[in-house]
C-alpha cells in the first residue's frame, strides 16, 4: 500500500502556487490513503537565513494555512520536521552515498546561490539530501509535489537506488505525484514559476490575500498584445496561465473556462479570474485568521503529528542502523 509525504517550507502563508501544485492534492490524498504525513520543513527553511522570530512566527502561520485549506490531523501526521531529529541523522548517513557534482548540477543550487550572490553554505548544496531523507525515513511511496520539486525527487529516487545497491533492498523508490496545475507562472513574468521569494510583490497571490490586492494582482497580470482569451501555454504563457487558475479554482475544465470568456477581452477576463479567486479562498482566508488566534493549539498539532511520526520513524531507521552497521 501507498503511502504519502510531503512538505511545504513555513515560508509564512502559501501562495496560489503551493496551493494548486501541492496543498489541494494533500487534501485530497488524505481521504483516498490510510497512511499520510505532511510536514512543515523548518530544517530546509534555515538555508535561506531568517530571524529567529520570524521563522517561529512563519511555522505557526504556514500551519494555520495548511489546516485551513482542509488538512485534518486526524487522516493523515502533521508535524514539523525539526521534532523528529531522524531527518537529520538519515540525512548524514544518505550524503554519503552522494556525490557532490550530482548536487552542483540542480538548478535550485545555481539559482539561489545566484541569487544572494554569495558563495553557497553547505545547506544549500545538501538541501535536497535532507529533502530524500524526508521522504525515505518513512519508506514513503508517493510524493505530491509541484513540478520545481521534480529533480528533487529524481535525486531521491537514484539515492534509495544507491542504498539498496549497497546495503540490500530496502527503500522502495518514490514516486512524484503532479496536479495538472504543476505549475503556476509569476503574473508579473510567466516564464518563471510563481514564487515566494519574488521581489516583484505583484507577481505572487497569498492564498491570504485581501479581495483588493487579489484584484490589483490580476488587473496588472502581464499578457499579450492579443485581447481573445485562447489557452495555448506556449504561444500565450501569460493568458493561459490565467486560463489554468480560473479552471482550478472553479473546478470547471479549461474547455468550460473557455466557453465562459468567449466575448471578453483579456482585461475583462483578468477581473473574472480575480472574483474566481477571491470566491475560493475567502473562507479559507476567515479559517486563517480564526486559527491564528489560537498558538497553543497550532503547537499542540505539531507536536501530536511529531510523536506519531516518530513512531513510525524509529523501527525504520533502526532497521537503517543495523544495515549500515552502527548497530
Ligand atoms: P516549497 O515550500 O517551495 O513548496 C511547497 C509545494 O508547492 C509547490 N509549488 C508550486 N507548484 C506549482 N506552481 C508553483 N509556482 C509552485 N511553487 C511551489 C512545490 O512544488 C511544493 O510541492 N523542497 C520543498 C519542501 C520539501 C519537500 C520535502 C517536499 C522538503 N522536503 C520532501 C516533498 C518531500 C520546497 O521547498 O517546497
Amino acid at each position: 500500500v501507498d503511502r504519502i509525504f510531503s512538505g511545504i517550507q513555513p515560508t509564512g502563508t502559501p501562495h496560489l502556487g503551493n496551493y494548486l501544485g501541492a496543498i489541494q492534492n494533500w487534501v485530497n490524498l488524505q481521504e483516498k490513503c490510510s497512511s499520510v504525513l505532511y510536514s512543515i520543513m523548518d530544517m530546509h527553511s534555515l538555508t535561506m537565513p531568517k530571524e529567529p522570530a520570524v521563522l517561529r512566527q512563519n511555522i505557526l502561520d504556514t500551519t494555520a494555512a495548511i489546516l485551513a485549506c482542509g488538512i485534518d490531523p486526524k487522516k493523515c501526521f502533521l508535524f514539523r520536521q525539526s521534532l523528529v531529529p531522524e531527518h537529520a541523522e538519515l540525512a548524514w548517513i544518505l550524503g554519503c552515498l552522494t556525490n557532490v557534482p550530482r548536487l552542483l548540477r540542480l538548478p535550485q543550487w545555481k539559482m539561489k546561490r545566484a541569487s544572494q550572490n554569495r558563495e553557497g553554505t553547505v545547506g544549500l548544496l545538501t538541501y535536497p539530501v535532507l529533502q530524500a531523507a524526508d521522504i525515505l525515513l518513512y519508506k514513503s511511496t508517493r510524493v505530491p509535489v509541484g513540478e520545481d520539486q521534480v529533480l528533487h525527487l529524481e535525486l531521491a529516487q537514484d539515492i534509495a537506488q544507491q542504498f539498496n545497491k549497497k546495503y540490500g533492498e530496502f527503500f522502495p523508490v518514490p514516486k512524484a505525484i503532479l496536479s495538472t496545475t504543476k505549475k503556476i507562472k509569476s503574473l508579473r513574468d510567466p516564464a518563471v514559476k510563481m514564487s515566494k521569494s519574488d521581489p516583484q510583490k505583484l507577481a505572487t497571490v497569498n492564498i491570504a490575500d485581501s479581495p483588493d490586492e487579489i484584484v490589483l494582482k490580476f488587473r496588472k497580470a502581464v499578457t499579450d498584445f492579443t485581447s481573445e482569451v485562447t489557452y495555448d501555454p506556449t504561444a500565450r504563457p501569460g493568458v493561459s496561465n490565467l486560463v489554468s487558475i480560473h479552471a482550478a479554482v472553479t473546478g470547471l475544465s479549461i474547455k468550460e473556462v473557455l466557453h465562459q470568456a468567449t466575448g471578453l477581452d483579456t482585461a475583462h477576463y483578468k477581473m473574472v479570474v480575480a472574483e474566481s479567486v477571491i470566491q475560493k479562498f475567502a473562507p479559507i482566508r476567515n479559517e486563517i485568521k480564526k486559527l491564528q488566534e489560537d498558538k497553543s493549539h497550532l503547537i499542540k498539532v505539531l507536536e501530536d503529528g511529531a510523536e506519531k511520526a516518530k513512531e513510525l520513524a524509529a523501527p525504520i531507521y533502526q532497521e537503517i542502523r543495523r544495515l549500515v552497521g552502527f548497530q
